[in-house]
């Protein structure tokens, strides 16, 4: 008898099929946070041309207190995406100083990334009390029903602008569909600015945006048993202005055939021909507040950095 090894497919590898025989090819944004993927996002955040992150750090120390007095008393906080929680504690602390105490539930699909969170926001807010939630949102929001009312939900680090403005809605609308009259949203968005500082936090000068893009092709050269040259591949940022995004893509250098053997298929590139990889929406005030009325929230109050590069916005059901 000839024993057979059965070797699991993940989920995924249809996506990439499809995406990579599609014209123009694509292939899934959600393939970037492997372990890896997710050590790079983390030193992204931490480069000099990638503004986001303190800049959105910079408004949540400035307003804490006011947005915290603004989304009302008796909160309980959730955090969509949490991650390690390593903006959040400024919040919270905000939070803590109108109640005895805040129930925290930071929700992300990284069981070890809420964990770190849990531990993080228990050494810095004493009054806390956190719940972590291992979640992915592709299954819906219906947690949120589990978690005792008035809700803070925080959906920080414009992570909403990684989804097409249809998804984004639906995206938002799920959220809503689970939250009652006196719950918020605290929504973090990029905003427009000039492509010369947009264009360069996609396109750093160590390389390290570089890095995250190709390791989605290290990734399926691992899990699919594929063989994409890394070398042959060029990061490759832009902005795009009539759809308000920057682009990120992987361009081949040159004509080349890949094989993805586990799943028997091959792609054939043409030199200069690009998978686009993600697209990182950036927003104007109105574009905000049709995003949020068309999910059915309605925008309260915004607020901004000092240069107006990013803001947060407070919105009810
Ligand atoms: C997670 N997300 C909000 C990041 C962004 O800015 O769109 C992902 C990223 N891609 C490249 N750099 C950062």
């Amino acid at each position: 008898m000839i024993a057979r090894e059965l070797i699991a497919v993940p989920q995924y590898a249809v996506d990439v099929e499809r995406g990579l025989s599609s014209s123009p090819k694509t292939l899934p944004t959600k393939l970037f946070y492997d372990a890896r993927g997710s050590e790079l996002f983390e030193a992204i955040t931490e480069l000099p041309e990638y503004y986001p992150t303190r800049t959105e750090l910079e408004i949540l120390r400035e307003y804490s207190a006011e947005i915290a007095r603004s989304a009302g008393t008796g909160l309980a906080v959730v955090e969509l995406g949490a991650g390690t929680a390593a903006k959040t504690c400024t919040l919270l602390k905000a939070v803590a100083a109108r109640q005895m105490r805040v129930d925290y539930v930071p929700v992300d699909i990284s069981r070890a990334a809420v964990r770190e969170a849990r531990d993080r926001v228990r050494a810095e807010v004493p009054q806390s009390f956190v719940r972590p939630m291992v979640v992915d949102f592709s299954n819906g929001f219906d947690f949120l029903s589990s978690i005792p009312g008035p809700r803070l939900v925080l959906y920080l680090g414009s992570s909403i602008g990684n989804f097409d403005p249809p998804a984004a809605i639906e995206m938002l609308e799920g959220v809503r569909n689970e939250l009652a009259p006196g719950d918020a949203l605290l929504l973090g968005t990029d905003l427009v600015k000039s492509p010369e500082i947009l264009v360069p936090a996609y396109d750093d000068a160590q390389g390290v945006t570089a890095e995250f893009n190709k390791n989605i092709l290290a990734r399926l050269n691992r899990e699919l048993d594929a063989n994409f040259d890394l070398d042959e591949f060029r990061h490759i940022a832009c902005w795009n202005a009539s759809a308000s995004r920057v682009e990120m893509h992987l361009e081949s250098v040159r004509v080349q055939t890949v094989d993805l053997k586990l799943v028997q298929s091959s792609v054939e590139f043409t030199a200069g021909e690009r998978i686009h990889t993600e697209n990182s929406y950036k927003y104007t005030i109105p574009m905000v507040n049709e995003m949020l009325s068309a999910s059915g929230f309605s925008l309260e109050k915004s607020w901004f950095d000092r240069k107006e590069w990013f803001a947060l916005h407070l919105a009810r059901v």
